[in-house]
C-alpha cells in the first residue's frame, strides 16, 4: 500500500506563503513520482492573524502539531508587530515545546551559484552546522530590575545541560558517520572565555567521540570559525555549536552558499515530528510581487522527504534544484532569477516528474 504522510503547514507571513506553495509543487511533484501520498493541514499563523485576533501560538494547535509527520515552515515575521512577540511566540515556543533540539543547516554550494568567495567552488563549501537549539543564550534565564531608570541591570544567561549538549554532540557525530565525506566534527566554542558553558562543552563533546574513533575531532573559537568560513571553508564536514553561536554562523554560512535563496535548515527531534524551514525571513519588501527565490522552501521540502524516510523523494528534489541551477536560474538573488517564484517553482516541479 502507498504510504501516506501528514504534513503541517505554516507559511506565515510575508513571502512565506509564497515560497511554501512552491516547495509544495515539488513535494507534491515527488510524490506522485513515487508513489506516496501527503496530506496537508495548513495553519493560520503569523502577524496577520495576531493582529486579527492577538493569538500568537493556541495551545491546541501546539498539540495538534504533535501528531503529524513533519512541519513545514514559511516565514514567521511582521513589519507592525513588536520584534520578539511572533519569533518567541511561535518559531521558539514550537522548537521548544516539542523538543526539537536540533538546528541542522547544510551549507552547500551547488554549482551554477555565485559565491562571494574568491576561488572557491563547489568542491571547497560542503559543510552542515548542527546548531543545539533548545538551550544556551535563548533559553530566557535572566531577567530586568530598575528598568527605564539609569541603574538599570539586564541580565541573559546561557543554559548548558550537560544532557542537551550532549545529544547534540552525538547527532553531530552520528551525522559526519552519514555523510561519510571527511568524516570530521568541528566543536565551535569559545573556551577560552566562556570557561564554564564551553568547559562542560568540551568534555562532552571528546567524551562521545570516545564512541566514534572512525570520526575525527577538531575545535575551533567561534571567531575563528568565521574566519575559516570565508578563508578555508573546505575544512569543515560538520561544524556543531550552541544556539546563538549557531544562529550567527548559518547567516554566514548562508552567505557563502549563495545567499538566503538558498539556504534551509531543518528543526529536528530524531525521534519525533520536526519541522523544516528556509532560512530567510518574511522579506515584506518583495511579498507578493513573485519575485522571492523559493529554492531554500523546495530544498527543506527535501529535508522533510529525507527526515520522514523518503530519501529518493529528497535526492530528486536536490537534483532538480541542481539541475535548474545550472542550466537556468541567472541569479539567487530576489528579482534576479530570470523567471518569477511561481515558475521558477514550476520548473523544479517539470524537471522532478521528468
Ligand atoms: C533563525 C532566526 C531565529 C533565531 C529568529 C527569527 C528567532 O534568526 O532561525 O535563525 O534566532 O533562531
Ligand atoms: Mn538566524
Amino acid at each position: 500500500m502507498a504510504k501516506e504522510y501528514n504534513i503541517a503547514v505554516i507559511p506565515g507571513d510575508g513571502t512565506g506563503p509564497e515560497v511554501v506553495a512552491e516547495g509544495v509543487k515539488a513535494l507534491d511533484a515527488a510524490s506522485k513520482k513515487l508513489g506516496f501520498s501527503l496530506r496537508y493541514t495548513y495553519y493560520d499563523l503569523g502577524g496577520e492573524r495576531y493582529l486579527r485576533t492577538k493569538e500568537v501560538l493556541p495551545d491546541s494547535v501546539l498539540s495538534e502539531l504533535r501528531d503529524f509527520h513533519a512541519i513545514f515552515l514559511g516565514a514567521i515575521g511582521h513589519p507592525d508587530v513588536k520584534p520578539g512577540i511572533l519569533e518567541k511566540g511561535i518559531l521558539l515556543r514550537i522548537r521548544f515545546e516539542l523538543d526539537l533540539y536540533i538546528n541542522l543547516r547544510p551549507v552547500k554550494l551547488y554549482e551554477g551559484v555565485y559565491t562571494p568567495l574568491k576561488n572557491k567552488g563547489p568542491e571547497d563549501i560542503d559543510f552542515a552546522v548542527v546548531r543545539e537549539n533548545t538551550e544556551g543564550l535563548y533559553a530566557g534565564a535572566g531577567g530586568v530590575i530598575k528598568k527605564g531608570t539609569p541603574d538599570e541591570i539586564a541580565t541573559q544567561e546561557s543554559i548548558n545541560t550537560r544532557k542537551g549538549v550532549e545529544r547534540c554532540i552525538r547527532f553531530a557525530f552520528d551525522l559526519a558517520r552519514r555523510r561519510n565525506k571527511q568524516n570530521k566534527v568541528t566543536l565551535c566554542g569559545k573556551t577560552n572565555v566562556l570557561t564554564y558553558a564551553f568547559d562542560l562543552w568540551e568534555r562532552a563533546f571528546y567524551e562521545v567521540a570516545k564512541e566514534y574513533p572512525d570520526i575525527k575531532t577538531d575545535y575551533a573559537h567561534v571567531d575563528a570559525t568565521c574566519m575559516w568560513m570565508v578563508k578555508n571553508p573546505e575544512w569543515f564536514d560538520v561544524i556543531v555549536t550552541d544556539n546563538l553561536f549557531g544562529d550567527i554562523i548559518t547567516d554566514l554560512g548562508a552567505m557563502i552558499q549563495g545567499g538566503l535563496g538558498i539556504a534551509c535548515g531543518g528543526n529536528i527531534n530524531p525521534k519525533g515530528v520536526s519541522m523544516f524551514e528556509p532560512m530567510g525571513g518574511s522579506a515584506p519588501k518583495y511579498t507578493g510581487k513573485n519575485v522571492i527565490t523559493p529554492f531554500a522552501a523546495i530544498l527543506a521540502g527535501g529535508m522533510l522527504l529525507e527526515y520522514i524516510g523518503e530519501n529518493e523523494g529528497a535526492q530528486l528534489i536536490e537534483r532538480a534544484v541542481q539541475k535548474s541551477l545550472i542550466n537556468d536560474i541567472k541569479s539567487l538573488d530576489a528579482g534576479k532569477m530570470g523567471m518569477g517564484t511561481k515558475e521558477a517553482g514550476g520548473l523544479i516541479a517539470r524537471y522532478i516528474l521528468e
